[in-house]
Formats: structure tokens, C-alpha cells, sequence
């Protein structure tokens, strides 16, 4: 059976309570049980890590690289800022989604910019929780198609 990484960056453990007019009131908790239900229909193993680290998101994309088949990453507000995340992900050879739950291309102008996304195999954002169960349809059919 293929693993996915799901890992979500800095404030996202605060989903539900944190901005819920921009980011939805559905929990980071309940989040990652869709995920991991969706795999299960999808015959994928999911599993889910969320820290505000960003040393500690560098060592899970490390990690990956010796059980995982692909990753979805919201990198929260590194997406912005962060070399560091940008060069581990170009650098641990498997595919990489990115998923934003607001649609950043909407909001402020420093948001528009992601330092992440030009390494990845695509983005999804703007749909909510949803943007992290669509990209996992879409890595599913990648790595199966
Ligand atoms: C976010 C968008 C980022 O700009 C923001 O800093 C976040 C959440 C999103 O999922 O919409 O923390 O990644």
C-alpha cells in the first residue's frame, strides 16, 4: 500500500478556533480523520503531523523520503518566507502538493508570492478542507494512474 505525508505548518493547530471566517470552523483534528478516511477508500495509508516548527516540518519532508510515496504540505505562513522549506522539498524527490485552506491568491499581496510552490507538482487552494481532500484525490491518481 503507498503513504502520503499530509503535514501542516505553523497556526494550523488553532484551526476551528483561529480566523474561522478566512479558515472554516472545522478542526485540524477532524481534518486529518477525512484524510485518512479517504485513503482508506482510496487504498492509501495517510498520515498526518502538523508542528509551528519549521526545523521540525524540515525533518518530517526528510523523513518521508524512506516511507512515503508523496506529500500534500500547507505550509501556513513559511509559504511565504521560507528557503529552507523550499530547498527541502526540491531536495527529497517525491511529489509534493500544496494546499492552502483560503485562497491566497485572493488575499493580501504578500501572500500572493509562494516560495513553495515552484517546486511542487501543483497547488490547490481556496476550498477550504477540501483543498487538502482534493489534492489527495489528485495525488491518488497520479501515483496509481
Ligand atoms: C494558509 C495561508 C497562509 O497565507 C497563512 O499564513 C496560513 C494558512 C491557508 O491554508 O490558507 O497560515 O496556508
Amino acid at each position: 500500500m503507498k503513504s502520503i505525508l499530509v503535514l501542516h505548518g505553523p497556526n494550523l493547530n488553532l484551526l476551528g478556533e483561529r480566523e474561522p471566517d478566512v479558515y472554516g470552523r472545522v478542526t485540524l483534528a477532524e481534518i486529518d480523520r477525512r484524510l485518512v478516511e479517504l485513503g482508506q477508500q482510496l487504498g492509501l495509508e495517510v498520515r498526518c503531523f502538523q508542528s509551528n516548527s519549521e526545523g521540525a516540518l524540515i525533518d518530517a519532508l526528510h523523513q518521508a523520503r524512506s516511507w512515503a510515496q508523496g506529500v500534500i504540505f500547507n505550509p501556513g505562513g513559511y509559504t511565504h518566507t521560507s528557503v529552507a522549506l523550499r530547498d527541502a522539498v526540491a531536495g527529497i524527490g517525491l511529489p509534493v502538493i500544496e494546499a492552502h485552506l483560503s485562497n491566497v491568491h485572493a488575499r493580501e499581496e504578500f501572500r500572493r508570492i509562494s516560495l513553495i510552490a515552484p517546486v511542487c507538482v501543483g497547488s490547490i487552494a481556496g476550498f477550504g478542507w477540501r483543498s487538502y481532500t482534493l489534492a489527495l484525490r489528485a495525488l491518488a491518481d497520479m501515483l496509481t494512474g
